[in-house]
Formats: C-alpha cells, structure tokens, sequence
C-alpha cells in the first residue's frame, strides 16, 4: 500500500519530518522507494537534468508521462507526484482538469504538482474536486523565471513576503495537500509552516519547513552544470562515472576486457559441426 495524503498530513501534526526526493527512471526510483522515502516527485526539472535543456520551460505533457510511468513501475510503497509541465494548466481549467487526469490514469501517479499560489487556486480546487491529490509549489517557480529574470530568491521585500504567504493560504482553502516553498527567505517559510495546517515542504527555504525536497541529481553530483546553494551533495557520482568509464576504455583498449568469466560458450560438439559446413 503506498503512502496516502493523510499519512503525509498526520505527518506534520506529529512533527515528523517529511523528505522527499524528485526521479525520473526506473532504477532511480526503485532505489530512492525502498529507502523509505514517502513523496517523490517526477518533477519537470526534468527538462534540465535529463534532457538538457536550459530551463523546465521545453517540458511537455508526453515526456512528463513517459517518465512519470517509468517512475511508477519502479516503485511500491511512496506517493508519486506528477509535475504539471509549462502551459499544461494556464490555459483554461479543462486544459487543467484533462491534464492532470492523464498523470492519473495514463501515468499512475497518486497526486501532481502546480506552481502558484491565488492565481492557480480555482483549478487547485476543481482538481481535487475530481478526486485528484494536489501539492502546490511557491516562491521561485522555476516555469515563471522569464519573469523573475532568473532563478532568484523571491519573498525578500514585504509586500512580496506577504504575497507568498497569501498564495500558500489560497492553496491551502483550495484544498492542497502540501506546499513546496522554494527559494524563500528562511523565516518567511517558518511563518507560512505555522499558519497552515498543510505540511510545507522546502527546497532553498530554510530548517523551518516540515519537510524538505531535493532534485536527486543535485545531492548525488550527478548535475554539475548548475549546483544550486540549497543543495548538499552527498556524493559524487560524476567522478565516479567518469572513472569507471575512463578504466573501461583503457581495458577495452588493453584487451583486458572484457575475459573468459564475460563471455558465452557453445558446447564443443556443437561447434565441431559448425566447422565442418
Ligand atoms: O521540478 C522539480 O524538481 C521541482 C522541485 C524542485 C520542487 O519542482
């Protein structure tokens, strides 16, 4: 049984910690579901650190899902979270409504995530009016940068602070499960953790937030193009790929691989008829 909205909330009124994870393949999230984790998010970062695009802008509908079905079958016990890509729910609410139905039925996601706050929340609300987990995602939406003028900390003046809080409270009456804060000033996201009753997960938001999100290949140094503040890496798997490759090559080159314990045998009887053709 895999975790559900009201484990997650229950969650915060415990003062339990929520981490949560992005992937986007079969094996990743294989490994990141039987560690424990409870949320993971097929986040449109997708766009960046797999298919090498600048932003998440590029992202559509068929590359969310392609992925967003790999994640699931790799997965048993966690939620999975499809991201909403660009333009997939601004347009109109039936855009909305069909699109995050197809994270559901097509993909086998449990609930998708949307960036924004008031100006999102009436198809927040249709959405799970239909029966669909929302998470909502605030502060540095990284489909807005165009407007930011890039990946900036967004909260920092008051009248900005108090315009995120207002969209977190607008998500909340909308009926969201939970909240991303991203790239906000730590003690805005505290003040927002305290006045919702929905868990707020942070990425870039400070030690305040009842749960906390990464972009996987941000904390295993997989993604060096861009390593941004909030992350920690917890390894370093560039370095250790390319050092496996580079042995490969070397031993291929060698004739040191690959051996006899690599390789496939016929029986000898077999071949002797072959050789006589
Ligand atoms: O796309 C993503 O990975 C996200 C997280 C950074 C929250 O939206």
């Amino acid at each position: 049984m895999r975790i559900t909205v009201n484990q997650i909330k229950e969650m915060k009124q415990k003062g339990e910690r929520i981490a949560m994870l992005t992937a986007y393949d079969y094996s990743t999230a294989r490994i990141v579901d039987e560690a424990g984790i409870p949320l993971i998010l097929v986040g449109d970062s997708l766009g960046m650190v797999v298919l090498g695009y600048e932003s998440t802008i590029p992202v559509t509908m068929e590359d969310m899902l392609h992925h967003t079905k790999a994640v699931v079958r790799g997965t048993k016990q966690a939620m999975v979270i499809g991201d909403m890509p660009f333009m997939t729910y601004h347009i109109s609410l039936e855009d909305a409504l069909r699109n995050a139905g197809r994270f559901i039925q097509e993909g086998g996601a449990q609930a998708v995530k949307l960036e924004g706050g008031v100006t999102v929340a009436e198809k927040v609300m249709r959405i799970v009016a239909c029966g669909i987990p929302v998470m909502g995602h605030i502060g540095l939406t990284p489909q807005s940068i165009h407007q930011f003028g890039g990946f900036k900390v967004q909260g920092k003046t008051p009248e900005a602070a108090a315009k995120v809080l207002e969209d977190a409270i607008a998500l909340e009456e909308a009926g969201a499960f939970a909240i991303v804060l991203e790239t906000i000033p730590t003690q805005l996201a505290r003040i927002i953790t305290e006045k919702v009753s929905i868990p707020t997960i942070g990425i870039g938001a400070g030690i305040r937030c009842d749960g906390q999100v990464q972009v996987i290949n941000d904390i295993l140094g997989s993604y060096t193009e861009f390593v941004p503040k909030h992350a920690k890496q917890y390894a370093k798997l560039t370095d250790i790929i390319a050092k496996a490759v580079t042995e490969y090559q070397s031993e291929v080159k060698a004739g040191t691989f690959p051996t006899e314990k690599q390789g496939y045998s016929i029986d000898e009887s077999l071949l002797a008829e072959l050789k006589t053709k």
